[in-house]
């Protein structure tokens, strides 16, 4: 955790649009999250988010997934570039890669991501359209602590969306992705006033223990 003077400083892997991390940059630039983003990495060189960030003025490093042997090796080169800021919490903002248990481990209880389903339901991918499948009235967003477990670690923070007649998996993950924008920030500012913190494998937050969906967000 950082020392209280100095603001929490952010690492943010993502692959794609990044408004996640537009999300991160407008908390920081409006007051609402009081940390600071040493730089944002992506594994897709043309990634929008980089151009985000690059908008920003924060430094931008791509490392290109497709030109290393193994998954072992990739996470090996993005942890030795990540671990160059020295970040107090790593953020994975649509970051398309499973990634290692070594990487998983060296970041432990300080390296976040967030799922769009309601987590335990729908790990994995296509989780709107597997929510509106199984006929569920509601899907939503966790921000959780990253396990070695895919979508499996400790949840933080939940939103929950109603599904509509006529809903689509576009239509819905749009709405969710607003929600996604209000509690990702939210649970980096926690962490980043010393109020989070992962022991044991359970999400705590001001010393009680979250329950299984974690914290409920409502409107
Ligand atoms: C989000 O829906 C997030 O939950 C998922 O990937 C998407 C990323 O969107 N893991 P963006 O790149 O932040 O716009």
């Amino acid at each position: 955790m950082s020392a209280s003077t100095s603001p929490c400083k952010l690492v943010i892997l993502v692959s794609g649009s990044g408004s996640n991390l537009q999300s991160f940059i407008d908390g920081i630039n409006n007051g609402s999250l009081s940390a600071d983003i040493a730089a944002v990495f992506s594994n897709r060189p043309k990634a929008y988010g980089l151009e985000r960030a690059a908008n920003a003025g924060i430094a931008t490093e791509a490392i290109d997934h497709t030109e290393f042997e193994s998954r072992e090796a990739f996470d090996a080169k993005l942890m030795e570039r990540i671990d160059s800021y020295s970040p107090d919490l790593v953020i994975l903002a649509g970051f398309m890669r499973i990634l290692t248990p070594g990487f998983v481990q060296n970041y432990h209880g300080r390296l976040l991501n967030i799922h769009p389903s309601l987590l335990p339901k729908y790990p994995g991918l296509h989780t709107h359209q597997r929510a509106i499948d199984a006929g569920d009235p509601q899907t939503g967003a966790t921000v959780h602590f990253v396990t070695e477990e895919l979508d499996g670690g400790p949840a933080i923070i939940q939103a929950a969306v109603n599904i509509e007649t006529g809903d689509t998996a576009e239509t819905l993950a749009k709405r969710v992705l607003t929600k996604e924008h209000i509690i990702y920030p939210q649970a980096a500012q926690w962490f980043a006033e010393g109020r989070l913190t992962l022991e044991s494998n359970n999400a705590i937050l001001d010393n009680t223990p979250l329950s299984a969906g974690g914290y409920q967000y409502n409107d």
